[in-house]
Formats: C-alpha cells, sequence, structure tokens
C-alpha cells in the first residue's frame, strides 16, 4: 500500500463489481436510445474506461473538463469549465459520468448546463456518493457506493494531481494536505 494511504476502502475487484452491474443496468435501460456517455475529466476517466467495456449497446463518448478544487482538500464552490462538448447533444440522451459527488455543486452546475443545451434527457451516473454531504440536492439514477467522509485517492481521483495511479480508492493521510 502507498505510505500516504490510511485505509483501502475500495479495491479493484470491488469498482470492477460496480462496473459490470452500473454497466448491465444503462445496456437495459438505454436499448434502442442514442446514448451519450459524458465524462467529467480528469478524475472520472478511470472509471469510465470500466464502465463503458461493460456497457452492450451502441454509445457514444465525450469529455468535459471542469475545476472545482485547486491543491485544496475541500469545495470552492467554484465551477470553472475548462474543456466543452465537442459536438451538439439534442438528438441524445445523455448520461453524465462522474467519480465522486461530494458538495454536488459541480454536477449541479453541469446537469443544468446540459439541460440548457437541450438533450432529449441528462441522468447522472456517479461512482461515490459522500453521504449527507451534499449542499445542493443532485438526484442521481446510478450510484456506485458510498463513501465515508474522509478525502479519497486513487482510481482517477487526486490530490493536488497526485495518486490517480493508485488501482484502489483510499483514504489519504490528512497530514498530506494540512
Ligand atoms: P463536489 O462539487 O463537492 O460534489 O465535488 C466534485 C468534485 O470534487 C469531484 O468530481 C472530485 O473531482 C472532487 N472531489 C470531491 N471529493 C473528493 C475526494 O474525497 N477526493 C478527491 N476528489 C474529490
Ligand atoms: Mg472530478
Amino acid at each position: 500500500m502507498h505510505p500516504d494511504i490510511t485505509e483501502v476502502l475500495f479495491t479493484e475487484q470491488d469498482i470492477l463489481a460496480v462496473a459490470r452491474r452500473m454497466g448491465a443496468e444503462i445496456s437495459r435501460d438505454y436499448a434502442g436510445q442514442k446514448l451519450l456517455l459524458v465524462t467529467v475529466l480528469k478524475g472520472a476517466f478511470v472509471f469510465m474506461a470500466d464502465l463503458i467495456r461493460n456497457i452492450d449497446i451502441p454509445v457514444e463518448v465525450d469529455f468535459m473538463a471542469v475545476s472545482s478544487y485547486g491543491a485544496e482538500a475541500k469545495s470552492s464552490g467554484v465551477v470553472r469549465i475548462i474543456k466543452d462538448l465537442e459536438a451538439p447533444i439534442e438528438d441524445y440522451h445523455v448520461l453524465l459520468v462522474e467519480d465522486i459527488l461530494d458538495s454536488g455543486l459541480t454536477l449541479n452546475y453541469l446537469k443544468k448546463y446540459l439541460k440548457s443545451r437541450n438533450p432529449l434527457s441528462v441522468d447522472i451516473a456517479t461512482l461515490l456518493l459522500k453521504e449527507g454531504k451534499q449542499e445542493v440536492p443532485v438526484d442521481y439514477k446510478y450510484l456506485g457506493l458510498i463513501c465515508p467522509d474522509a478525502f479519497v485517492v486513487g482510481y482517477g481521483l487526486d490530490f493536488a494531481e497526485k495518486y490517480r495511479n493508485l488501482p484502489y480508492i483510499g483514504i489519504l493521510d490528512p497530514r498530506c494536505y494540512s
């Protein structure tokens, strides 16, 4: 285990099991429909790679990048779009894939933003949910795992751009950010 990690919460096997379950649900729910998965960079890219390989209906992907955190471990509430979608989404059912739903400020903003571009629908799939931490209500359609109220890294999730490469999700030693 990495020396900055105090506890492994979810192993690669746990996360792959989520990708299989969620992929099956999405394949069933969107069968016969035009589906676009929108991934929020950078954190969600690792889970997305697992998820898409467990979807067995036609699906397209696009990427957005937003920033709501600097080198800090708590939400700033400020969402900045760094990279936008490449094509119009009017003909698509859009599923926004996120790594973690914490304050909800990021997803709340993104969902409204995507709705303003008039897709057939916009829904959310999140790998992790920090229960009870939402500052704004966010309704998600697919949920992977409930995460304790701690700062977690790995499997795409970072602190100051580090730890994304860990093949598990674990709690970052608070000494690393205080
Ligand atoms: P929210 O706007 O507070 O819901 O936070 C959304 C974004 O903040 C996520 O997509 C992550 O990139 C980041 N984030 C929130 N909590 C954590 C965490 O525990 N570890 C790493 N990143 C986090
Ligand atoms: Mg993120």
